[in-house]
């Protein structure tokens, strides 16, 4: 696992996005891994801002969300469709056919779980899986005491997650759907690369649980730390309970692979 630390939460999005955007331009067919959540918001931002003003191609890539609520119909504000859509799908060039969800309206969810499985493997895999972390430390929505072998199915949220996802529901906890469906932690770790971003104070002692505290299913997230290429990008304020800062202050410096991300401020779109 490897640390990046930006100064703040614009830097860190803009980083994660031209890391992506690198991935893209490198495989124009690339199975790319989505999260939703606020954090995310920017990344997507950027994204929309390299397609426009640089022509970063989306032609031939495949999306796959990590999760999708379930009891909510299709077209709904709340749905992470909705999500996407705003955010990214229609501000880019991704045919709609190549954006995959889960669906949280299917009538036989553990059907869907099991295509949506299929799916992926159908694609080849995820090449590059993009993570936000959750205030309880999930993944996707894989909540405390997750198997870490998991695959994609449902879960109940927790009530911490169900209060951290409710400003999507006008700020009423009440409204937030109860379950989801998600990938599993283990189907996460199947991934060629993750690229976990995390910002705000909010964040910061869940990100060092995971990043420096065991594996536990306690902090689905932690299981990052077996993934044999893992980024995690987070600002200043999530990084305040990192022990290692200086290690990883100094490998973002002194790195070859990180040289052509160094200067923040020179991969602001053109
Ligand atoms: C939801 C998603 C997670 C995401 C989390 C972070 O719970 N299921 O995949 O990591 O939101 O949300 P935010 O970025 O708003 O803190």
């Amino acid at each position: 696992m490897e640390v990046i630390i930006t100064p703040d939460r614009d830097k860190a999005a803009l980083l994660t996005a031209r890391i992506v955007a690198k991935e893209l331009r490198a495989k124009p067919s690339l199975v790319l891994g989505l999260a939703t959540g606020r954090t995310m918001e920017r990344v997507y931002a950027y994204l929309a801002h390299f397609h426009q003003q640089e022509g970063l191609d989306f032609s031939r890539c495949h999306t796959f969300n990590l999760d999708e609520y379930i009891g909510i119909p299709a077209g709904h504000e709340g749905t992470y469709r909705q999500y996407m859509d705003q955010h990214l799908f229609q501000k880019v060039n991704i045919p709609l056919e190549h954006t995959h969800l889960p669906d949280g309206a299917a009538p036989d969810l553990g059907a869907e779980c099991l295509r949506y499985e299929s799916r992926i493997r159908e694609l080849g895999g995820i090449d590059l899986q993009l993570l936000g972390i959750g205030i309880d430390g999930h993944i996707g929505f894989n909540e405390p005491l997750s198997a870490l072998l998991s695959r994609t199915r449902e879960k109940a949220l927790t009530p911490a997650t169900l209060a951290q996802n409710a400003e999507m529901f006008g700020g009423d906890v009440a409204r937030v759907p109860r379950r989801a469906i998600t990938m599993g932690v283990g189907t996460i770790l199947d991934c060629g690369r993750c690229l976990l971003l995390a910002t705000g104070s909010t964040k910061a002692a869940v990100l060092a649980q995971a990043v420096e505290g065991p594996i536990t299913s306690m902090v689905t997230a932690s299981a990052l730390q077996l993934h044999p290429r893992c980024q995690v990008v987070v600002d200043e304020e999530a990084s305040t309970a990192l022990r290692g800062q200086e290690y990883y202050r100094w490998i973002f410096a002194n790195e070859p692979e990180w040289a052509e991300f160094r200067d923040l401020d020179a991969l602001e779109p053109r």
